[in-house]
């Protein structure tokens, strides 16, 4: 265990040095990217990659995802590449599209989780990629949370599961999509997604002319579709518009303590035992700001999150909900 957790400036190009040196002494290292914080190690030393299992408490069989700086670094990690990629990476990397390949022959199995396969994405984050670029490797990062809690938007969320845990931590601008990457399968005869994200099916289809397979919500063969991932410490239940205010109105009967998250046109502030954030009625902000929201009504110490349903075509959004659901 280290004994503190140096906080970074991104502006500063010493303390980028200094996250490029950490790194390539086998350092773990926060970064922020589009999505999410990335807890990043150097691809290619397996003791650095070991020390993210540990930091994040996540089980050696989970695959992480290798950031590169560019496509043209690709084959450097896997092989068999698709034609599809090419069409992929013009249209969307930098940015929030993760792809499975075949791995190239060398890489190791730390990374993948002993799968043969590999995630790689190119981040949009001018920081990120230039310490890829002056690591001149690749580099290993899952989300920068604790395994099984929400993932972090903002180094302070990062410091609250994994201060001390880590060399350092960049204390960059919130990070703004919010959710964690779209997730395609190109080892498969159709493409298939494994995870939503902001890059839908749709936009996919769009780019590749040609079908892909939606994601099923709950194969758990895949480790990022656990159904108990991303879960708050306090219990989160969903509930339609229709049984949004039924509920509501009996729990504050109740005198039970709730955080809520919901569109109503207010805070419900004539309750001080409600502790409620309204929620933007636009995807994409929902996006950015629901994991802020659920680290920030967590820790009220309340009893049930509420969350009011958000439309059924936020695939993404519904997902992640889902798997934040309390389960009995
Ligand atoms: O936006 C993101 O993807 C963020 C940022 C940091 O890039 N990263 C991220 O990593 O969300 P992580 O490890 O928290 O989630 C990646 C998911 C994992 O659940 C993992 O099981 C899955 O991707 N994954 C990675 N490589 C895989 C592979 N070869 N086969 C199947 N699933 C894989
Ligand atoms: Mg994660």
């Amino acid at each position: 265990m280290l004994s503190s957790t140096r906080i970074l400036d991104p502006s500063s190009s010493s303390d980028v040095t200094l996250a490029v040196d950490l790194l390539r002494a086998g350092e773990v290292v926060a970064l922020p990217t589009e999505t999410v914080y990335g807890l990043g190690a150097d691809a290619r030393n397996d003791r650095a990659v070991e020390k993210i299992f540990i930091a994040k408490g996540r089980p050696n069989n989970h695959p992480l995802i290798v950031h590169i700086s560019s496509f043209e670094k690709i084959t450097e990690w896997a092989k068999d590449v698709s034609p599809l990629a090419k069409k992929l990476a013009d249209a969307f990397w930098p940015g929030p599209l993760t792809m499975l390949f075949h791995k190239a022959d060398g890489v190791s199995d730390a990374v993948t989780g002993g799968l043969p396969t590999i995630g790689l994405r190119v981040p949009r984050n001018e920081l990120f990629l230039e310490v890829l670029r002056q690591l001149d490797s690749g580099i290993a990062a899952p989300s920068a949370n604790l395994h099984k809690k929400i993932s972090p938007t903002c180094a302070e969320h990062v410091l609250s599961g994994l201060s001390g845990k880590i060399a350092a931590v960049f204390d960059a601008h919130a990070c703004p999509v919010g959710l964690e990457s779209t997730i395609v399968d190109l080892t498969s005869k159709i493409p298939r997604i494994l995870r939503p994200g902001q890059i839908t099916r749709q936009m996919l289809e769009k780019v590749l002319k040609t079908k892909v397979d939606d994601f099923e919500p709950h194969d758990v063969s895949v480790a990022g579709n656990m159904v108990d991932h991303y879960q708050p410490t306090t219990k989160l239940l969903v509930l339609s518009a229709e049984q949004f205010m039924p509920f509501l109105t009996e729990a504050n009967k109740n005198k039970r303590r709730l955080g809520v998250l919901w569109f109503g046109a207010a805070d419900l502030q004539q309750n001080e035992l409600i502790v409620s954030r309204v929620m933007p009625t636009s995807r994409e902000l929902y996006a950015q700001q629901l994991y802020a929201a659920l680290h920030e009504i967590d820790a009220v110490g309340a009893e049930l999150i509420l969350v009011q349903q958000p439309p059924k075509e936020w695939s993404e959004i519904i997902d992640r909900l889902q798997k934040a659901s309390y389960k009995q």
